[in-house]
């Protein structure tokens, strides 16, 4: 990385210079730097919507750059190690959506962990390319998804040896990394493109002691949420292509299929800002944020009933490193699920990022103070302080059926469909996809047919309480099927 370089952020600047000329507009959007605006957008936005600008090619075009933009995403290629990177203003789901777009065409087989992100059913369904499943390990103790190991890629692989590329998720959102350095290797031996949603792992590069980033792991593509774990606007991605990948002509071409014309440049400069703070300070900021971290586990692991996993994670197969920022705080030692935790740290006006089985995700980034992870040892320690220490009950998860994917994803999702009740759902093809948390891994997704082995699934975690997730109907007296021909 070239530091000198990295000290400019052309993209807002050029902004900013703009900014400061207060040309008279006669162009989008309408409200003319704000004048004619709602007075209550006014109220909220202030001086702001002065700056509201977007399609102005006095700036620079995001989708044929030839100014500060282009300068802006050359700079975040060379921070990140990529051969090229492009700036999304529609998150990572654009991001995933054009990688996918770019690599695979109708009938094309992708191999996905079975939790994977619903951008990458989105990505299907606008190729035309169908899934072929890795087998996803689950840590019982903790109810999280390991995703899959070197083992479930292998045997995926000898499952669809015409497979065309292999998407991983990497770091899991509760910052669980696999072994993506041997699997990238076994997946360029058999000849298969490596597509990364790396959502959760934008801050990765600038830290030793965080997971090694996807791209240093070999990936050919990866795609990372900007504005997840650094400084960009909620919204704001970057996907980056390795030197020398051969599709990144057709992946630029796709980013441009899959976002607005009207890119927003508040949000380009902030990734160009993102960059920049990254690239200067981001192992000085990674290393604040890791140290917070790190003294909030301890402190959580010291409270009764509650528990904080951290790097003995390693332990199981699929888990190579541990993005040690996420914090998965588990309530079962006092008998919470997480749901009630989050409400209850919630009213000690703490909010977490999600929740599932017993525990909470909190995210520690450098945004974080001393005072903020106070705030929310205090609001944990408040409800031990409320409730019984009581000696935890392993459920043991029951294994999840074997997909039989019988349709294309964009097949299922433009077949006609029906409401049929789940009694009658055997031998028909879904045309939803339904998942329970625990485990967080689908048990059926549209254009797989609904097998014995699905519906018992569903019947058993149903009767232990469980609610799904992304079904029409939550309580699953019904399914959505494909009609029948
Ligand atoms: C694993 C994963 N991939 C992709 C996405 C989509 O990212 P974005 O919100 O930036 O579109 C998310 C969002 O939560 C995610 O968790």
């Amino acid at each position: 990385m070239n530091k000198d370089a990295q000290k400019k952020a052309p993209f807002a600047d050029a902004l900013e210079e703009y900014c400061r000329q207060r040309m008279v507009p006669f162009h989008t959007p309408g409200h003319k730097l704000g004048a004619g605006a709602p007075v209550r957008e006014q109220i909220l936005f202030g001086k702001a919507l002065r700056q509201d600008l977007g399609l102005m090619y006095a700036l620079d075009d995001l989708f044929q750059p030839e100014g500060p933009l282009r300068e802006a995403m050359e700079l975040a290629a060379d921070a990140y190690g990529a051969g090229r990177t492009f700036f999304s203003v529609n998150g990572t789901t654009a991001c995933i959506e054009a990688m996918i777009l770019a690599v695979c065409g109708p009938g094309d087989t992708v191999l996905i962990p079975r939790e994977a992100h619903r951008s990458v059913l989105s990505g299907l369904i606008l190729s035309g390319a169908v899934p072929a499943y890795m087998e996803s390990r689950y840590a019982e103790r903790e109810e999280v998804s390991l995703g899959p190991d070197p083992a479930s890629l292998q045997a995926a692989i000898a499952a669809h040896k015409d497979a065309r590329a292999v998407l991983f998720t990497y770091p899991t959102y509760d910052g669980l990394a696999g072994q993506l350095t041997e699997m990238v290797r076994i997946a360029h031996q058999y000849g298969l493109i490596v597509l990364v949603d790396e959502a959760h792992g934008a801050h990765l590069a600038f830290h030793e002691e965080l997971p090694p980033d996807a791209l240093a792991c070999g990936a050919d593509c990866v795609a990372q949420s900007t504005h997840k774990l650094t400084g960009s606007l909620t919204q704001t991605s970057m996907l980056h292509c390795r030197r020398g990948f051969p599709y990144t002509d057709r992946v630029a071409a796709a980013m441009a299929l899959v976002q607005s014309t009207s890119p927003h440049y508040w949000f380009l400069a902030s990734l160009d800002l993102a960059r920049q703070q990254m690239a200067l300070e981001g192992r000085q900021r990674e290393t604040q944020a890791l140290s917070l971290a790190r003294q909030a586990r301890k402190q959580l692991n010291a409270l009764p009933g509650i528990s904080c996993f951290g790097r003995e994670m390693m332990r199981y197969e699929a888990v190579g490193n541990l993005d040690e920022t996420k914090l998965t705080i588990d309530f079962s030692g006092l008998g919470l699920m997480g749901r009630e935790a989050e409400r209850l740290l919630r009213d000690a006006r703490i909010e977490v990022e999600l929740t599932a089985g017993h525990h909470v995700l909190a995210l520690v980034t450098f945004g974080d103070s001393d005072k903020s992870i106070q705030a929310l040892l205090d609001g944990c320690r408040k409800i031990a302080g409320m409730h019984q220490v009581v000696e935890r009950k392993d459920t043991p998860e029951p294994p999840l059926p074997q997909p039989q994917v019988v349709m294309a994803p964009r097949e299922a999702w433009y077949a006609e469909k029906e409401t049929i009740s789940r009694s009658l759902c055997a031998g028909r093809i879904c045309a939803e996809t339904i998942t329970f948390y625990p485990p967080g891994i689908p048990v059926v997704a549209a254009g797989e047919v609904l097998t014995g082995d699905v519906l018992a699934y569903i019947d058993q975690k149903l009767a232990a309480g469980y609610v799904t997730n992304g079904a029409a109907d939550s309580s699953l007296d019904t399914i959505q099927v494909v009609r029948k021909g």
